[in-house]
Parts: structure tokens; sequence; C-alpha cells
């Protein structure tokens, strides 16, 4: 049966995914789109009951009356004083939006992703507005994408956008509900926090022109605070966009949730031009009757399955806008097919490539790079199995430390005499792909580049220009600057032997100004910066299919769908303390893919925080994502280079696992002082379970950790110790652990016989 179905009878629309249902519903004078059902999976028949009620004329006055008439797309106008999805001004003065449904398609994509999309076309009344409300889902994720393209059909005049949101979301009516989200700042990015809301109005957002450390576009909502990790309903949602955002989440008086989301609207109108049209990033939403956990699992199928790399693979999605250039066929070529048992049992999924291990030599060296000093990272690097070195900052001209170079993207010949040439074809001789960092969204006043072109960098006449990290922004939404970054980096990737690119942007966006547009619209700054941002990704990627890319931002301060779906993965957080990063790792997991984590092992006394922890605790930490090394190796000890070796081997065993697999929390040290991830790997035969002790285990020490997804009837074996234990046993009573010190972890690893 087809997912996406409309009822004539009702004007009923039910989208179906693998296991939930979303429904809405045209008036009967085709004026409004009403909301009718997210959750578990409904008939038509249902749907259409549940239409005809809120369709009632005595259920609308209440609803109205009330400021909760629960619209898919709220256009500002009438009587509403809620959020609105979309506010615009016309030409002669009139604000607000009468509009009518004009039409709707379903389309069905059978390639290998498996997707149906719904448009649903709005027309405004009386002005050449067009209004398409798009809904995509996927046979194999309960995840449903949902944007909206605005069109000036007109000839004359524009029309003044002052809000567009993505999507429009009703939760049901309940006692009360709970909001968890991912906050934090540089150095302690991603923090669960949990708050039950309250009457008014919860606004998570950045205005920073960038996703930003301090929240993340993600959100999850459970009833009555009821979710735990594996039970109970949880309603979350994903924004694909890496500029300014928000997400606004108001209770309402009758005990419902109207959440909305999309670009910020702050100092951002846009001029909507005759014959123009404007794509609005896709917001993903995702209900799970699993708890937190079950709603985990599901995003990162879903990212595995549809967002990372996947997008470019297939051309990209029009729900990414800004992709352009051909498909990948070289991703196409390396991407596995793997047999994934949920959601939609017993299905093929098509997932990334595994990452490979990697060094970074970023808190070895600092910016004293040099051929020499690098080479010898490399070899010792390669010894332990590294699989990809990366050079970090500093390898360019001028570049001794912060205050200078930046936008001069030229070899030093100082510290490579030679180019980079003879480094990266010696760590290709050891066997490693070789990286190479960049932030090319950013230049240093003392620069080459910003004596030449003072104009380029985001500024407003007569007032200062903010500095950070010694650095300002390049206007990157103008077509010429954005020209030239991909032309600078098209350039290096085709002179140099480079595999991976790091790319970084060290500071948010101040003082957005852009002066040649005075007059028009300099507003809209804050949605091509990132417009063209995504452009030159995309435009690199279709030039250098073959080159990976990290999206770093001074850490993860720029971690969304839409950068994951332009990379491989990203850099987590600058704090490599593995204590700490057990929390960032918690937050992380909720909404992105051990696959995309960067975790590196990094030095103890660690240069952050001075924490001194065992190797193989940094490591056991690091190895519940995407591994990589970033310590002076030069100062490790041939004991502890010995032991690093024995744990990439590890590594390499249980990537597929962790990489590819579904991830159980079994434990958080949020809630004591046990920590526990589990990694079900494809078909469910391979296991592996990592814990660890949290800051300091002051409560008591549980003797045994119950493990999650196994199938009671099989038997398991200890990879190492060869004991076997039966999934019964390992569910109910648990896998034993060590006795708790201080900084205690254990990886064990098991095979369903
Ligand atoms: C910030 C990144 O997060 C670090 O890993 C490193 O690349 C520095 N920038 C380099 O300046």
């Amino acid at each position: 049966m087809t997912p996406i179905r409309y009822d004539e009878a009702s004007r009923v629309f039910l989208l179906d995914t693998v296991s939930t249902s979303y429904a809405f519903a045209a008036t009967g004078d085709g004026r409004q789109v009403r909301h009718i059902h997210w959750g578990p999976r409904v008939d038509l028949e249902s749907a259409a009951a549940m239409a005809l009620s809120t369709d009632a004329p005595h259920a609308v006055e209440r609803i109205t009356w009330g400021g909760e008439d629960p619209l898919e797309y709220t256009p500002w106008g009438g009587q509403r004083y809620d959020e609105p999805s979309l506010k615009v001004d016309f030409a002669d003065g009139t604000r607000g939006i009468e509009w009518q449904v004009t039409g709707h398609r379903i389309e069905r994509d059978e390639g290998d992703e498996g997707r149906t999309t719904l448009v649903l076309t709005l027309e405004d009344l009386a002005y050449p507005l067009t209004v398409d409300l798009c809904y995509r889902v996927f046979d194999d994720s309960d995840v449903i994408e949902r944007w909206a393209r605005l069109s000036n059909s007109g000839s004359d005049d524009p029309i003044v956008v002052r809000q567009a949101l993505s999507a429009n979301l009703w939760m049901p009516i309940e006692r009360s509900w709970r909001l968890r989200y991912l906050q934090g700042g540089w150095g302690s990015e991603d923090q669960i926090t949990e708050t039950v809301l309250r009457p008014g109005r919860f606004v998570l957002e950045s205005r920073r022109g960038t996703t930003s450390h301090e929240a993340s576009p993600w959100f999850a909502l459970d009833p009555c605070g009821e979710a735990t990790e594996e039970h109970g309903a949880v309603y979350s949602g994903s924004l694909a966009w890496s500029g300014s955002w928000k997400i606004v989440l108001e209770t309402t008086p009758g005990g419902r949730v109207h959440a909305c989301a999309g670009l910020n609207d702050f100092d951002a109108p846009l001029l909507l031009a005759p014959g123009t049209e404007l794509v609005l990033p896709v917001l993903a939403v995702l209900y799970s009757g699993a708890g937190h956990g079950g709603a985990s699992r599901a995003w990162h199928a879903y990212q595995l399955g549809h967002v990372l790399s996947h997008a470019a693979r297939t051309g990209g999605s029009p729900s990414f806008p800004a992709r352009s250039g051909p498909a990948r066929p070289e991703h196409a070529r390396r991407a596995s097919l793997v047999t994934r048992p949920e959601p939609g049992a017993g299905e093929e999924a098509v997932l990334p490539p595994l990452r490979p291990v990697l060094y970074n030599s970023w808190e070895a060296t600092g910016f004293s790079v040099t051929e020499a000093g690098q080479t010898r990272l490399a070899e010792l690097a390669a010894e332990m199995g590294v699989e990809l070195f990366v050079v970090d900052d500093g390898w360019f001209t001028g570049r001794r430390d912060d205050h200078a170079a930046l936008g001069d993207w030229v070899v030093d010949p100082t510290k490579f005499p030679n180019g980079l040439a003879p480094l990266a074809a010696r760590v290709k001789d050891l066997g490693m792909g070789f990286g190479l960092w960049v932030e090319p969204e950013m230049v240093n006043p003392d620069s080459d580049l910003y004596r030449a072109h003072p104009d380029w960098t985001l500024h407003f006449a007569n007032r200062s220009r903010t500095e950070r990290r010694n650095q300002l922004v390049l206007n990157l939404a103008r077509d010429d600057v954005a020209g030239w970054v991909f032309a600078t980096l098209d350039r290096l990737l085709t002179e140099h032997e480079i595999d991976f690119v790091k790319w970084d942007m060290n500071r948010h966006l101040s003082e957005p100004g852009w002066p040649a547009e005075t007059g028009h619209n300099p507003e809209r700054v804050w949605l091509d910066y990132t417009r063209n941002l995504y452009a030159v990704l995309d435009g690199l990627r279709a030039a250098h299919p073959d080159v990976d890319i990290e999206s770093c931002s001074g850490g993860g301060g720029r971690i969304d769908l839409g950068m994951l779906s332009r990379t491989e993965q990203v850099w987590t957080s600058d704090n490599t303390d593995a204590l700490d990063r057990i929390a960032i790792q918690e937050g992380f997991s909720q909404a992105w893919p051990a696959q995309a984590m960067m975790a590196w092992v990094t030095d103890s006394p660690n240069p952050l925080t001075r924490r001194r922890l065992p190797l193989s605790f940094r490591f056991h930490v690091a190895m519940a994502g995407s591994l990589g090394i970033g310590g002076d190796l030069a100062e490790w000890s041939h004991e502890e280079r010995t032991e690093a070796r024995d744990l990439v081997a590890l590594y390499k065993k249980i990537r597929p696992t962790v990489q590819h697999g579904r991830l159980y929390r079994l434990a958080s040290t949020r809630q004591g002082p046990l920590g526990a991830v589990e990694y079900l790997g494809p078909g469910g035969y391979d296991v592996v379970v990592i814990a660890f002790s949290g800051p300091r285990p002051l409560r008591p020490w549980p003797s045994r950790i119950r493990l999650a997804g196994l199938d009671e009837a099989a038997t398991y074996r200890d990879c190492d110790s060869g004991a076997e234990t039966s999934g019964a046993v390992l569910t109910h009573l648990g896998l034993e652990l060590p006795t708790a010190l201080d900084a205690t972890s254990m990886l064990v690893r098991l095979e369903r016989l």
C-alpha cells in the first residue's frame, strides 16, 4: 500500500511510516489545512472520523477562540495570536494571508532510498503568493521530512517575508509536556537538559548566523514527563539548517504543545522578488513509542540511511536546499550493503562506508607544524594502525599563532620547503590517507587577503569590526566571495593529494552588514551566507568526490542535518577529557549517530582540564564513536604505544558494530555512578558493551549491567574469554562488571551463536 494516501470524501491525507501515522485534512471550504493525528498507526477510516470532528463548526469555534486551531502551517492573518508559520507584507500595504488549497501531488521515488513525497499547494486568494507544503516519508524509517516552498508568481512587486518557518507541529492534548534539548558552550556541547513546559512560549534558537555550541536545532517532547530510556512516547524534531534558526514551543491553554521551527526571523526580512521562490530547510520529525532510546535509534538509522553522504550519492534531496552538482559515483561504490533489522525488519539498507581511524596533530603540536615533526608523528601513528593522518592548523604561510594568515591558503615554505607533497607521499607510503585542516570562511586582518579585500568581510559602515580569535568573518553571502572560497579550495584539493578536509569555523557572525546591498535587502545575508556555504560544499563534493569532509566549529559548534548531509563526520568538542566526553557523547547520541561522532584519545594529563586518566579508559570512551587519536605520540612511552596499537586493533574489530549498529544506552552517569552503552550490530549477531565509571563513583556501584535488544533464546559467547551465556541471563540478570575504582572501564564483545 502506498505510504501516502488521500481520501477524497474526507479530504484527509494519511502518511504512514514504518510504525507511525501522520494525518491532516483540508477543511470543506479548502481554506484551512488542519492537523489530525501524529503518533501510533491509525487507519484511514479513523483519520477521517477525526477529521470530521475537528471540521465541525462548533469544534472550530472552540479551538480558534482558545488560539489553538491546529493548522498544519499557520498563515498570519485573521484572529491568530500564536506563533505564525508564515508572515508576509504585500506591496499595497496588506499584511496577512488568506488562502485556499488548489491542488496536491504524490510522487513516488523507487530509487534505493524508497521515498514518497506529498506536495500540497495553497494559493493566496488575492495576491501572487503560492506555498507548497512538502512532506516526505521513507520505506524504512519513522522520520518524516517537512519543508515549505514559497513562490511569488507575480511580475511586478516583491513580497516581504517577515517569518517563514519550515513546519508546524501539534502535540496531542495531555496533562503536561516535558522538553528535552541539548545546550552548552565551547568545550561543553550537547548537555542534556530537561524542563516541564509551563504555559507560555519556550524558544530555542541561534542568532549567531550558525548552528552554535549553545543549543542544537533538535528537541524531544514527551507527555507528562513519563518517557524513559526504553519506554513511552517521544515526539522529536531536527532542523536541517546551519545558519540562525529557531524552535518555538508554545503550550496552549488546552494542554497541547504547538512546536514550529525554521529560519530565525531576527533581523531577517526577506524580499521574495517576482518570479522567484524560496525553499525552506527541512524539519525532520519523528514519533517513537519506544522512549528516548528508541527515538535515538530511529534518528541514527535515518541519518545512516538517508543523510550522511547518501544525499550526495543520490544527487541530493530537494529538501536539503542548495545542493547542486552530479551524484557521487565513488561513494556509491564504497557504500556497504548491510541488513538492518529495525525498523522495517529484514530490509536491506545501504549504509555509509566505515570511518577510518584518524590521527590529528592539533593537541600535539598546536601551530608548530613542520615537515619533520609531522612525518615523525605519521610514522608513530601508522605503527599504531591509524588509517588517516590529518595536519591541523598552522601549515600555511605566516601562521605562527592565531593572530595572522587566515585567508592566505598557501603552504608555508619555511615549514614545508618542498610543499606538502613529500609529507603526503610519506603518509601514503605508510598506508594512510592524508587530511588537511582549513577554515575557509575566515580572515585575519593581518593577511594578504584582508589587505587586498577589506570589503569582503561582514561589516557596517562607521562601526567597529569585532574580532574574535583575532579574526573576521568573510561575507560568504556575496557570490564573488563564495566563488573565491570555492576556487581556493578547489585548487588546494587539485594540487595536493588530499583525502580528507577538516572544515573549521572558529567564531560566529557579528556586524552582519553588507554595504553593497544597502537599499535592497542586506538582511538576506543571514540566509545567503548559509546557502552559499552549502553551495561551496556541494560544489567541492561534486568536483572531488573522493574527498571526505569533517564539520568542525571550534569543536561541536556546527552539527545539524544540513551539515551532516554534506559531510562524513563532525568534530564533537574541543574538550577531549574522557570523563567530560561521557556527558557530551550521551547528549550527542540523542540526535546523531556514533559513526559521525569523531572522538580522539589525547594526552594525560588532558591539555584542557589537566585531569589524568588511564589510557584504556580514554580509549574505551573514544571507541564508543568514530575513533581518533590526538595525543603527542612522540611523548608516549613504548608501553603506551603498544597498548594503543592493541586497542586500535580491537576498535577495528568492533567498528562495524559501533558505526552501523543500534545503540542502547544501558546506564547514564547523569543518574548514577555507571555509564554504559551497548551496540547491537547489523543482523543482531555482534554485541559490544562499553561501560565506564562516571566522574566520582560515590554511590553504590552495580555488580551487573542488563543488556538490551538480545534474543533471549540464543546463546552469546564472549569473544575474549570464550564464556557462553544465554540471552535471557544477559537480559534479565546482566553482564558482570569489574569492581569500580576511579576511572574504571570495560569493553566486552559478544557474538550470538
Ligand atoms: C578549533 C578546532 O576545534 C580544533 O580542533 C583545532 O582545529 C583548532 N580550531 C585549530 O585552530
